[in-house]
């Protein structure tokens, strides 16, 4: 069975303030470089979607488009690059990927055709009251999860996921969420907490704290 490893990897990176984050080195490698030789070792072929005007980087073991406007653009556009028959999408802004989630993911995708990474909710959560930084409606956190990536899917299904949403003019903010649109479910397989986003300057220092342990 081939399996491919798709990386959006074409974001504008506006709340870090550095360029396009994919590129931003952390402990001497870019998240993207991270993130490709996380998945590298554990797929047929890695595809990366790149902004426009940015070519790959030397030394890194994968093969490059363009991006689209939107994450479901790029994601879309790298689908129709591939003809694995199972794909694990992985955002370029998650460097760290623990290889026992990619085994786990690749295993549910194979069996029950859509799983991602996450992880049960820890903190308590409130909806802000309107129009205001203050504390409005309790959200009981009992059975939510927060949504990480990797996800895998079999291709076919999550291409008709596509598809769908580009008919219809919906968006999400994630795969997962295009496939259970369909009324297809997702399995939740347990993620790690090191799979956290480099969204903000902060993120970004936690990613410097912990690269050197993980590169050890
Ligand atoms: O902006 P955000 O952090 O949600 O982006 C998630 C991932 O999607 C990043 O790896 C980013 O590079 C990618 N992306 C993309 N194409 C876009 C927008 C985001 O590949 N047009």
């Amino acid at each position: 069975m081939k399996v491919a490893a798709l990386i959006p990897a074409a974001g504008s990176g506006t709340r870090l303030g550095l360029g396009p984050k994919a590129f931003v080195e952390v402990a001497g490698r870019s998240l993207l470089a991270r993130s490709v030789a996380a998945l590298a070792p554990h797929v047929n072929e890695v595809l990366v979607a790149l902004p426009e005007d940015h070519a790959l980087p030397p030394g890194v073991p994968a093969r490059a488009i363009s991006g689209g406007a939107t994450r479901q653009a790029t994601v879309h556009a790298l689908l129709g690059a591939t003809d694995a028959e199972v794909v694990l999408i992985h955002d370029a802004a998650r460097p760290f990927v623990p290889a026992a989630v990619i085994h786990a993911l690749r295993g549910a995708a194979d069996t029950q055709g859509a799983a991602t990474a996450a992880l049960p909710v820890a903190d308590t959560l409130v909806q802000a009251g309107e129009g205001a930084q203050h504390w409005g409606q309790l959200v009981p956190r009992e059975g939510l999860w927060a949504v990480q990536t990797p996800q895998a899917f079999r291709r076919e299904l999550i291409l008709r996921a596509h598809e769908a949403a580009r008919r219809s003019g919906e968006s999400a903010t994630d795969d997962a969420g295009l496939v259970a649109r369909l009324g297809h479910p997702v399995a939740l397989i347990p993620g790690d907490a090191r799979l956290f986003k480099v969204t903000t300057p902060g993120d970004l220092q936690l990613a410097l704290a912990l690269a050197p342990v993980w590169d050890a």
